[in-house]
């Protein structure tokens, strides 16, 4: 397939990594310019282009960046075809996004971004840690091979990302529509767990709603006391914890 991904930090460039390998083609970009993406594109085979031209005859586009800055996006996402598949990576974090008021009134996150940005959206890649991304994707069939849920509200496109789900290394399951999209997001059971297709089901069966925003800001404040010395192994560790409890 064509692809073009919008951000190139962490998740971003490990997808643009992983799809190449499965035999996409990929165009990444980010706010700066594909001038400052030339390493990136010699390490992963991926092209650097402006974000513009990465959304331009595409089958899939590819939404990395924080999750305040996606409105940014609406010029390009807008008008592109009904039948351009659009996944959003993103997870709302107010530390870092600022308060969205509408989402602390109770919308859900991808259904905000979806109404920002004028296109429906298929969350995926949002449960997972840009370290697990990349480190513990495995083939298909492969023995304990961990599960990514995928939520949206058109079938089709879902189904599209998912197979790229797969292609990253990951089985991919059906987390429901955009309505229900909460269950996969900080900080409830399926969120960065690490978990096979059938406990995935049953975490996103048993999340829940009313505690995540205050297991989120405990676990947010966790990060920030371990400052600079804070390690990959402590970030998935506060996860797990926080997730345990949602
Ligand atoms: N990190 C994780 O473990 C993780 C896990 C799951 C989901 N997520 C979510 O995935 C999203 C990306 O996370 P990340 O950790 O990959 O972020 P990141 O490392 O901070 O990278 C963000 C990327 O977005 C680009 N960007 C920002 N604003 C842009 C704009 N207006 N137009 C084009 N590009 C823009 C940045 O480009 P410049 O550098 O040029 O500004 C950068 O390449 C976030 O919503 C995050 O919550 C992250």
């Amino acid at each position: 397939m064509k692809i073009g991904i919008i951000g190139a930090g962490n998740i971003g460039s490990t997808l643009a990594r992983k799809l190449v390998k499965a035999g996409h083609m990929v165009r990444i970009a980010n706010s700066r310019g594909p001038e400052t993406l030339v390493e990136l594109a010699q390490e992963t085979g991926a092209r650097a282009v402006s974000a513009r031209e990465a959304v331009q005859g595409v089958d899939v586009v590819i939404l990395s960046i924080p999750f305040a800055k996606l409105p940014e996006l609406k010029e390009l996402i807008a008008g592109l075809p009904d039948e351009v598949v659009v996944a959003d990576t993103s997870n709302y974090f107010p530390i870092r996004d600022g308060q969205i008021p509408a989402i602390d009134g109770g919308q859900v996150e991808s259904l905000w971004v979806a109404e920002q940005l004028g296109h429906t959206v298929i969350k995926a890649w949002n449960n997972v840690l840009a370290s697990v991304l990349a480190g513990k994707g495995q083939a298909e069939g492969a023995e304990g091979r961990l599960a990514l849920s995928v939520a949206g509200d058109d079938q089709a496109a879902k189904h599209i990302v998912m197979s790229l789900v797969e292609d990253t290394g990951f089985d991919a399951i059906d987390g429901g529509p955009l309505a229900e999209s909460w269950r996969q997001q900080p900080i409830t059971r399926a969120y960065c767990s690490e978990l096979q297709a059938d406990q995935l089901h049953t975490a996103l069966a048993v999340a829940n709603r009313a505690r995540a925003p205050q297991l989120r800001e405990e676990m947010v404040k966790e990060f920030v006391a371990l400052g600079d010395k804070i390690t990959t192994e402590d970030i998935v560790r506060l996860h797990l914890a926080a997730s345990a409890k949602g």
